[in-house]
């Protein structure tokens, strides 16, 4: 790996154009979202999108969610059905990614999109990140800005403790407000399929559509997983991670929820409580920061107190699981 020193760019005019000019010649750039922190680079340059599975040590066959400043842009790289289109309208920008057919010849490198037909794509509403992909002149391909199979980055301080020396430059921006990735949803068999719940609930999804979103079928017929990243552990701290806990013990972490005390949660060795008041979109912006917080008092697992199932509760849960899953 070549090694950098990574540039601290302000998030202000001089410094979105100085990213966007470091993107547009090759450079990775970390940057905020309102989901979190991406790791960008210019989707057209291979050689530049190489360089972001090699940060991140992120396996080669995962793609990469493109990002794009405009709809009419979008509509260059992926054919839009109507109900693509519906959806792009209700919650573009903002934390939806819609896989879509990709329209061919495309621009994009193979190697951000795996080698699929399919194209990830998303519209940020964070002004910073659309100012950012504005200056650059080029689709984003942007994961998550953490090392691979780790758990994502809500502010700088993050990216900076798993990718600093390894990427070129990070826009210092605030901490992200959404907190769990973007809602990925696929309509490539025209019909709404959600591969990974996220900042936009499935109750507003099918609210917009009129239709059931429904779930994936866990493997493709030759039994390649269907969104990679998607199946196996991931956003994992260092500390194993315990669900549903109702009782805590002292050498635990505690992550709490709303008002309920598990026993022993005041004997734990570190406690978070990702909202007092129960409000799940509060917890969902507390997630990630909560979990490398806990991870840092050295308990090596975390317990984590019931958090309920609806709206964002489905995005939060689902990485929960993932962080609990055997690695
Ligand atoms: O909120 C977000 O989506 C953030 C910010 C930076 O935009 N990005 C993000 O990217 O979460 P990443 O790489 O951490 O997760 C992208 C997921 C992966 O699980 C990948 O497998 C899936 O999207 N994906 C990408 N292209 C796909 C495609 N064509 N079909 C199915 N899944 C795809
Ligand atoms: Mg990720």
């Amino acid at each position: 790996m070549t090694t950098h020193v990574t540039r601290q760019i302000a998030a202000d005019n001089q410094g979105l154009r100085e990213a966007g000019a470091l993107l547009r010649a090759g450079g990775l750039v970390a940057f905020p979202t309102e989901t979190v922190y991406g790791l960008g680079a210019d989707a057209t340059n291979g050689t530049a999108v190489a360089g972001i599975y090699e940060a991140k040590g992120r396996p080669r066959f995962n793609p990469l969610i493109i990002h794009v400043a405009s709809l009419e842009e979008a509509e260059t790289f992926a054919v839009f059905s109507s109900l693509a289109r519906r959806l792009a309208e209700a919650f573009w920008p903002g934390p939806l990614t819609l896989v879509l057919q990709q329209r061919a010849p495309s621009l994009i490198s193979d190697l951000a999109l795996a080698g699929l037909q399919s194209i990830a794509i998303r519209i940020p509403s964070s002004p910073i990140a659309r100012a950012i992909i504005t200056a650059a002149g080029r689709p984003i391909a942007a994961p998550s800005a953490n090392r691979s199979g780790r758990v994502s980055p809500t502010n700088p301080a993050h990216v900076l403790a798993d990718l600093e020396g390894r990427i070129d430059a990070i826009v210092m921006g605030e901490a992200a407000e959404v907190g769990v990735e973007s809602t990925i949803v696929s309509l490539l068999d025209d019909k709404p399929v959600m591969l990974r719940p996220g900042g936009v609930t499935r109750t507003q999804i099918e609210a917009v559509l009129g239709l059931v979103v429904t779930d994936p079928e866990l493997h493709t017929p030759d039994d390649a997983p269907l969104a990679p990243g998607m199946l196996a552990s991931h956003y994992a701290p260092h500390a194993i991670v315990r669900l549903n806990a109702k009782q805590i013990e002292p050498s635990e972490a505690a992550l709490l929820f709303g008002s309920f005390l598990p026993k022993g949660y005041d004997t734990a060795r570190a406690v978070f409580n990702l909202s007092p008041s129960g409000d799940l979109k509060e917890a969902a912006t507390n997630l990630f920061a909560a979990l490398r917080g806990l991870d840092q008092s050295g308990a090596l697992s975390i317990a984590v107190a019931p958090i309920p199932e609806g709206g964002l509760g489905e995005a939060i849960l689902d990485r929960l699981n993932r962080a609990a899953a055997p690695r």
